[in-house]
């Protein structure tokens, strides 16, 4: 890697770098880095190309680019992802928040907008990306949110307090539900909002290097066909949500269908809406508590 001396030739080493590392996009994602690095805008690095840039600050703008020539994930390196309005810390180790998730929360407020004090748990919540947002739209919601990865609940409270919630969320790090029952939580949440782990194994194989090699396996890995974990959440459901409470649920291609032929899916909840992302690919499923009445007893 040769010296850098101005803005122009730190440019141009770091478009050289990423390009032969195969990154897709390395025009656009070395201005990024460089206005991270050097706290500038792209508009400050053009019309002053040839402002010298001092060794410390060189040094970090080349530490981030080779990053990412290693292909850490974009998010990873700049430190932040934006979620549903919001600037999120993101860190190795904690899932990166993905814009298909933002209809998790969309969803979520149109059905509790009118609720005057719904209990919402984000389960499996990682940067506290749902949990957050839905603290921040939902002014009157008690949330609680959950993961079983502590480096997971430690970064979503730091992102809580950023964005001035974190007293709004009750945190606890535990396995899926049955940690909440014994917590006198039984029979009061008004809505489970999950983003769990739902890539096949088949699939596992066909990730990206920067997702496999970076992200956490804890937070992907869905078992086989990739509803081990939601199969495991349908069962303990039943003793934690209310009459007529609601669960939703992402999930990735192929999935909603066979989540909801699925025997854990028992006759204590009905499907009441299967909202597609922008690709028509059924991603989010909305389930209800079933009357006790009119369940096949
Ligand atoms: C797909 S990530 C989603 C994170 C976040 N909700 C989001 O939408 O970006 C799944 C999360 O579930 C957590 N998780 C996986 N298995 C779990 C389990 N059995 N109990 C609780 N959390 C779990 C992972 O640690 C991870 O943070």
């Amino acid at each position: 890697m040769p010296p850098f001396t101005s803005y122009t030739q730190l440019y141009r080493g770091a478009v050289e770098t990423l390009t032969q590392a195969g990154i897709a996009n390395a025009r656009n994602e070395a201005l990024w880095i460089l206005e991270d690095a050097l706290g500038i805008t792209r508009l400050q690095l053009h019309a002053n190309p040839d402002t010298p840039v001092n060794a410390e600050v060189c040094q970090r703008a080349v530490d981030l680019f080779q990053r990412r020539a290693l292909r850490e994930p974009l998010q990873y390196v700049l430190g932040t992802q934006e979620f549903f309005g919001l600037d999120l810390l993101v860190r190795p180790g904690v899932l990166i928040p993905r814009p298909e998730t933002e209809l998790l929360v969309e969803e979520t407020i149109t059905l509790l907008r009118a609720d005057a004090r719904p209990v919402v748990l984000d389960v499996g919540t990682g940067s506290g990306c749902l949990a957050i947002s839905l603290a921040v739209n939902l002014p009157r919601a008690v949330i609680i949110a959950s993961d079983k990865s502590v480096a997971a609940l430690h970064l979503a409270r730091l992102n809580a307090m950023r964005h001035g919630v974190s007293q709004r969320i009750l945190w606890v790090a535990g396995d899926l539900l049955s940690h909440l029952l014994s917590r006198n939580f039984a029979g009061k949440v008004t809505a489970i909002i999950a983003n769990l782990p739902y890539i096949s194994h088949a699939e596992w194989e066909h990730l990206s290097p920067d997702v496999k090699d970076f992200e956490p396996r804890l937070a992907l890995d869905g078992g086989p066909d990739g509803l081990d974990v939601y199969r495991r959440l349908l069962n303990e459901s039943p003793g934690l949500v209310s009459a007529e409470g609601c669960i939703l649920m992402e999930v990735g291609v192929g999935q909603a269908d066979l989540l909801c032929r699925d025997p854990s899916l028992t006759n204590v909840f009905k499907i009441v809406k299967v909202r597609p992302d922008s690709q028509g690919i059924p991603r989010v499923v909305c389930l209800q508590r079933r009357p006790v009445e009119t369940r096949n007893i």
